[in-house]
């Protein structure tokens, strides 16, 4: 039970396919405390989501489902308020939150931009500022953000150059917060996953494309949720008390660097 008790907020978390999911499913399996934030969530996704936790674990898990637009700061504010009324802490957020378009660099009209940017880099920003100023006081708390494997290699794979270009100001984000909160005893980290199976890849991706980039991986397969959802708890545990500022690569190596 690597977090026993622990508050953990997981952003991103409404598709029972997704990254999210997965790290809610792991974690509860390791006994903490679950607040699932996304802007589709609902009664009946967060329904579902407890049922199939239980199912899996064969235990009742303790999970809250809240609807946020981490695009919106005051959406934020008022999520960790909440959190903090109802469970009295936070002791980690892990944000899986994040949007993908398959577009050309000149295909790309301002509109996409601004979205892509929005929800992956500014959300980010809204979500983990949020955050901090409860983990600030406490001096204390865990951050493990998604990036992309598109950051380091400039896109090419799923996302557009918009897409790249969010991620890799998550990175940097990730590393910012890692320096400038340190010394407060909280850590910062950030995952670069490739291409893993999730509803993100459905209208983004074709057959063949898909294909041809398996090919390509060294470990000769897509990633699957489970193997993203493992490194976020290795990031948030006990078990990585001495890494921040970290960017881990989970990419079956396909990008080795
Ligand atoms: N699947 C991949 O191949 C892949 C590869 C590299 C990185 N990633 C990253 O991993 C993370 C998880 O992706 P996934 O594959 O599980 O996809 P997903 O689509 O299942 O999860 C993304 C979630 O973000 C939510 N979301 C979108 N906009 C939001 C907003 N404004 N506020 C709150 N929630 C919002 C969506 O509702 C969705 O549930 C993303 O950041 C993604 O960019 C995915």
């Amino acid at each position: 039970m690597l977090l026993q008790g622990q508050v953990c907020i997981i952003v991103g978390a409404s598709s029972l396919r997704g990254i999210g999911y997965a790290t809610a499913e792991l974690f509860a399996q390791n006994g903490a405390r679950l607040v699932l934030v996304d802007l589709a969530m609902d009664d009946r996704i967060i329904s579902d989501i407890v049922a199939s936790i239980a199912n899996k674990t064969g235990s009742d898990p303790i999970v809250a489902g809240l609807k946020c637009d981490i695009t919106n700061p005051a959406d934020c504010e008022r999520v960790v308020a909440e959190v903090v009324a109802r469970f009295g802490t936070i002791d980690c957020l892990v944000n899986c939150a994040g949007i993908v378009l398959a577009q050309s660099m000149l295909s790309i009209v301002e509109a996409d931009y601004d979205r892509i940017l929005d929800v992956n880099l500014k959300g980010t920003f809204n979500i983990c500022k949020s955050v901090l100023t409860v983990f600030a006081a406490r001096k204390a708390g865990v951050i493990v953000n998604l990036a992309s494997v598109a950051a380091q290699r400039g896109g090419g794979l799923v996302g557009g150059a918009h897409y790249a270009a969010s991620k890799g100001g998550v990175v940097s984000l990730t590393k910012t917060i890692a320096r400038e909160f340190g010394p407060q005893g909280i850590r910062a980290n950030v995952i670069c996953p490739s291409m893993v199976e999730t509803a993100m890849l459905d209208d983004n991706l074709s057959r063949d494309k898909f294909d041809e980039i398996v090919a390509g991986i060294p470990l000769r397969r897509p990633g699957k949720p489970s193997d993203i959802a493992g490194v976020c708890l290795f990031l948030a545990s006990q078990l990585s008390t001495y890494v921040t500022g970290a960017t881990i690569d989970v990419n079956g190596g396909s990008h080795i660097h």
